[in-house]
């Protein structure tokens, strides 16, 4: 069965985007390959020096992925920084990886503009520990989007290159895919394109129903359609992308009929989305709080996968020790 591996970023709270997004793929691709599920929170030393609160980001992020039914029974979730094998196949790594193709990644250009009095080496071989990060398990496949394709491509290229320095064929390419469900493209409320933390547009999984029907009602609008059967404009085929996701097919084509006949009333169709939201989040919500709150059952969860993953990360380095000719 082919390996999947996946790097989690502990970045704040999870959004409807990133459910109907990346966290649906997951909870399908448990169920169809030999997944693991890491948090990546060595990378964000690369940007934050200082991570305000690691470990309560770590823990956060972990309880958040479970709620949504990341079944640790299926596929372990690691935290990144409790595989220490990683590191060595890091350095190993990067004693192959060379300064002008690390120099000319897209990201590390970037970033080195965003944060020009930090330019660590850590930032120039991030695309060293990521291959690591996947490469320690040999994995087939990894779920990333189109930001993260050049780092895929360094990854596919020092898989390449080991095998051909050390004359093996050890490492598979991996290789990127979207997923075993297309995901769905969540928009944003503000009648821009897509909802994300950074746009300010979210809705978050562990936002209380007040909060929801708050941002829903806030949610741009036109004047109404003035012709039968008029194409929707962005902003509201945003709000019907939304009504489709979390909505019985009834509601949604009741609202898409009252548009088609010029009878819409925003009100009364963001009303309703409110309240499907919520009843869509709210177990989740709850599973969110009743997790969090359990810290035991997060540390069973965080140990168990760390075991997991150092065993097949272990398998991995006593190989590549061998091939490269220590010990
Ligand atoms: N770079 C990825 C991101 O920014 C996170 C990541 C780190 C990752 N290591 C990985 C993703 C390994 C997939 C596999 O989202």
């Amino acid at each position: 069965m082919e390996t999947v591996v996946s790097g989690i970023r502990p970045t704040g709270n999870l959004h409807l985007g990133n459910y109907f997004g990346a966290i649906k793929n997951f909870l399908k691709m448990q169920d169809e390959y030999k997944c693991l599920f890491f948090i990546a929170d060595w990378h964000s030393l690369t940007t934050h020096p200082h991570p305000d609160n690691l470990q309560k980001s770590v823990r956060t992020i972990l309880a958040e992925y479970l709620a949504c039914g990341l079944d640790p029974d299926k596929a372990p979730i690691y935290v990144q920084s409790d595989v220490k094998e990683t590191l060595e196949l890091y350095l190993f790594l990067n004693m192959n990886a060379y300064l002008g193709e690390l120099e000319r990644t897209t990201t590390f250009k970037e970033k080195a503009r965003k944060q020009p009095n930090n330019v660590n080496a850590g930032l120039l071989t991030y695309p060293t520990l990521m291959a690591a990060d996947i490469l320690i398990h040999r994995a087939n496949k990894v779920p990333v989007g189109k930001d993260q394709e050049q780092n895929m491509e360094m990854a596919r290229k020092f898989a390449r290159r080991f095998n051909t320095i050390y004359g093996c064929d050890f490492f598979p390419e991996p290789a990127s895919f979207s997923g075993s469900a297309e995901p769905i493209k969540i928009p944003g409320l503000d009648g821009s394109g897509k909802m994300g933390k950074s746009e300010g547009n979210a809705i978050y999984l562990i936002d209380e129903p007040e909060v929801i029907r708050k941002k829903v009602m806030k949610a741009v609008t036109d004047s109404g359609p003035t012709e039968p059967n008029s194409e929707k404009p962005e902003v509201i085929q945003n709000l019907f992308a939304l009504l489709k996701v979390v909505s019985s097919q009834d509601v949604y084509e009741f609202f898409d009929e009252k548009y088609n006949s010029c009878e819409i009333r925003y009100g009364d169709l963001k009303k309703q989305l409110a309240e499907d939201i919520i009843g869509f989040t709210a177990p989740i919500r709850e599973r969110i709080k009743e997790i969090s709150s359990d810290a035991a059952y997060l540390e069973r969860v965080a140990k168990t996968g760390a075991e997991k993953a150092r065993e097949s990360a272990d398998a991995t380095m006593r190989e590549v020790r061998r091939l490269i000719g220590f010990r």
